[in-house]
């Protein structure tokens, strides 16, 4: 633990990262895709006279304008502010590599957030054909924006074998274009694209459905709806292909671990990417099926209704999608290399010779009890994927098992033996042995039943736990597992 722990009760510190996450995806797709659209539906309305498109077109930029500017660009600071928080290791790793690349995106951003002012309050003041460049500046600048950030993204699944070779020994960023041209790294950026296109068609399809004219509900309404709705095609017939790609790129870990939730679905460990996986395919097929039957089928009865109903579903498919990408890299933070818990690959050995917790740069080391240590192993180890009430919690899932199966749980998970079901989704728990059982102690003092056993076969672990109970001020110990912002950075 280089970096004091977060600690965000209930939703737990990846739902942070999650929710900001998912809402920026939604307008981020769309900034890329929708940055395309505009200037293709306005030159195709210049080609062929379609004077009633223009106003569409022209309402259209406004809603992207504000949509991208302000949303898109808070929640893209919004994630940064919260991996910072919750993966400050990783964080770190990913500026020290990518640096550079994070250094163009930011030219790109400018370029992109100035264009889309510039093409929608230039509307009607400037030359036609020179609107239209500016709307194609638009489109390439955050087309660039996507290729870069895919760069990175997909770095933290598929690092690459020779970046893993060097990494650790400072000589990280000699690998920066390897990294960059990982082995996901094309698959995931045609899944990206397509994703976008899908998503420029929806938001126009919103657009569209809300505008009340009468010349465009007799000229343009039927042409540019179905127009509208064929932006979506390329999802009923290349996304497949492109996902078949990427997954035959992904990771063995990442490969074994849907194995392992498909063979155990519905009773299995590890069935939610599973489940979730479902979700984004049932979903992204319903929104092919609407905007099929409906849009392009029976443009003439397209309502807001339906475009809403798609927005959401495209929201749903968002979610389960970013979920399951995030689920399938478990239980890395970057691929073979760093786990969630911030635990790198090659420091394992290191913390089990020389404890976890004495190679920890912040915590007061002398004054701890074993319970204050076990909460501290919990918070540096755990805490990165599971909460202690609320999401994956560790009271429900240590559930009714008595002080010893837990020590023997935790064994496991230390010794990590490859054919041991847990290593597929869970770092190997580290420290010494004396960590370990304070660990231990700390969660079956977390749970009710773990203490009702802990009276009656665990004498010693029932005695600790009772006094701390009982003491006035559990957390005498000075340790502070919600570090306010003025400790952040304290590395
Ligand atoms: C990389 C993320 C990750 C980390 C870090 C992690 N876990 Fe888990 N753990 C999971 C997932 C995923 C599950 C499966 C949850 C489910 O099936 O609902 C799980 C399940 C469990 C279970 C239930 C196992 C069972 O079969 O009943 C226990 C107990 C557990 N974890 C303890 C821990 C402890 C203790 C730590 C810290 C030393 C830890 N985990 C760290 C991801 C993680």
């Amino acid at each position: 633990m280089n970096y004091p722990v977060w600690n965000v009760p209930v939703i737990g510190g990846v739902w942070v990262i999650g929710i900001i996450a998912i809402v920026h995806m939604m307008v981020a797709l769309f900034a890329v895709g929708g940055g395309l659209y505009l200037p293709m539906a306005e030159a195709k309305a210049m080609r062929e006279g379609r004077e009633s498109w223009m106003p569409v077109i022209k309402k259209h930029s406004r809603f992207f304008m504000i949509l991208t500017n302000t949303l898109g660009a808070v929640t893209g600071v919004g994630i940064w502010f919260a991996i910072g928080l919750v993966q400050p290791e990783a964080t770190s790793t990913l500026i020290h590599n990518f640096v550079f690349g994070w250094a163009m995106e930011w030219v790109f951003f400018i370029i992109e957030l100035t264009s889309a002012a510039v093409y929608y309050y230039s509307w009607d003041r400037i030359p036609k054909e020179l609107h239209l460049k500016v709307g194609w500046l638009y489109a390439i600048a955050s087309f660039c924006t996507l290729v870069i950030i895919n760069g990175i993204l997909s770095f933290m699944l598929t690092p690459g074998q020779s970046w893993l070779d060097v990494a650790g020994t400072g000589q990280e960023a000699s690998k920066f274009w390897m990294a960059f041209f990982n082995p996901t790294y094309f698959p995931s950026l045609v899944v990206r694209i397509l994703v976008c296109v899908a998503f420029a068609g929806i938001y126009a399809l919103l657009s569209i459905s809300r505008m009340e004219d009468e010349t465009f509900e007799k000229k343009g309404r039927i042409a540019m709806t179905r127009w509208s709705a064929s932006w979506l095609l390329p999802i009923f017939t290349l996304m497949p292909i492109a996902f078949l790609w990427y997954f035959a790129m992904m990771p063995n870990f990442s490969k074994d671990l849907l194995q392992l939730g498909f063979s155990t679905i519905g009773s299995g460990a590890f069935t939610q990417v599973t489940r979730i996986a479902l979700v984004s395919l049932f979903t992204t097929a319903t929104i092919a099926g609407v905007v099929y039957f409906f849009a392009y089928k029976h443009p003439k009865e397209f309502s807001p209704g339906h475009a809403w109903s798609i927005v959401f579903l495209a929201l749903a498919a968002t979610g389960s999608t970013e979920y399951a990408r995030e689920a399938i890299r478990k239980p890395y933070v970057i691929g073979g290399h760093m786990y969630s818990n911030s635990i790198r690959r090659n420091e394992i050995a290191d913390f089990n010779t020389k404890g976890y917790l004495t190679s920890s740069m912040w915590v007061a080391k002398d004054s701890l009890d074993e319970l204050a240590k076990g909460k501290l192993m919990f918070a540096g180890q755990c805490l990165s994927c599971h909460t202690e009430t609320g999401y994956r919690s560790m009271k429900r899932l240590i559930g009714d098992r008595d002080a010893e199966s837990v020590l023997s749980l935790l064994n496991s998970l230390h010794e990590a033996k490859s054919d041991n079901p847990y290593v597929k989704y869970m770092p190997p728990l580290v420290g010494k042995k004396d960590e370990i059982q304070a660990l231990s102690l700390y969660l079956v003092h977390l749970t009710k039943a773990g203490k009702a056993g802990a009276e009656t076969e665990e004498p010693a672990v029932a005695a600790t736990a009772k006094t701390v109970k009982e003491s006035p001020n559990p957390k005498a110990a000075p340790v502070n597992l919600n570090p306010g912002p003025a400790m952040i950075g304290m590395n």
